[in-house]
């Protein structure tokens, strides 16, 4: 199981000690960018990935949550992306996959997420393709909210997929995991685990600890 720590809840006012503490314990780092129109949010975007990814040895995940992400690949590829995760509901059938084979042929792992209503089946016919499926545990576009359960199943409906068909994607849970649902989210099984505010109020070992306890 891996843990995944989500920048948007990082205190910018000190990125160096929150990447220090954060750098020796978890084993991604998850970036999401929020454009004002797929999610009511603005975050940021490539240019201060660039940046971030001089502070990070770990394996950068881009949880894109904007509308026509097309547009924006190479600019998070040149930025340091090692993942980059775009919603199925912010594409149509055939920018879905004219995405999967741009990320492939540059060799940048391909992830699609599924907003908490979305019926999983939407993506089946994309998965013996990608590397990661992302269920969303909230609705997108902010920090700190709760876990909603309808996520166990749909866990458990991609890692049934998984098995029946021989497939080797990651399945990655995002929003409001906590030290209560951890061990649930895992025995559903999620593979990647994403914190924000759960893994940044307090000491981040210890939380980190109690996640993978
Ligand atoms: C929500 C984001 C999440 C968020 C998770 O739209 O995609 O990655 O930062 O934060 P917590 O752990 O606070 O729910
Ligand atoms: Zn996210």
């Amino acid at each position: 199981m891996k843990i995944a720590a989500s920048v948007l809840a990082f205190d910018f006012s000190r990125l160096n000690d929150t990447f220090k503490e954060v750098n020796e314990h978890v084993d991604w780092i998850h970036y999401d960018v929020m454009d004002g129109h797929f999610v009511p949010n603005i975050s940021f975007g490539p240019d201060i990935l660039k940046d971030l990814k001089t502070m990070t040895p770990h394996f950068i995940d881009v949880h894109l949550m904007i509308e026509d992400p097309k547009k924006y690949l190479d600019r998070f590829i040149e930025a340091g992306a090692d993942l980059i995760t775009i919603h199925h509901e912010a594409v149509d059938q055939k920018s879905c996959q004219e995405i999967i084979t741009h990320l492939k042929e540059r060799n940048i792992k391909v992830g699609i997420s599924v907003k908490p209503n979305t019926d999983p089946l939407e993506i089946a016919k994309y998965l013996p393709e990608i590397d990661l499926v992302l269920v969303m545990s909230v609705e997108p576009g902010f920090g700190g909210q709760q876990f909603l359960a309808s996520a166990y199943d749909k866990i458990v409906y991609y890692d049934e997929f998984r098995r029946e068909y021989g497939l080797d994607y990651l399945i990655e849970v995002d929003g409001g995991v906590n030290d209560k649902n951890a061990s649930s989210i895992v025995e559903c099984g999620a593979d990647v685990l994403v914190t924000g505010s759960y893994l940044i109020k307090g000491d981040v070992k210890e939380n980190v600890a109690k996640l993978k306890a």
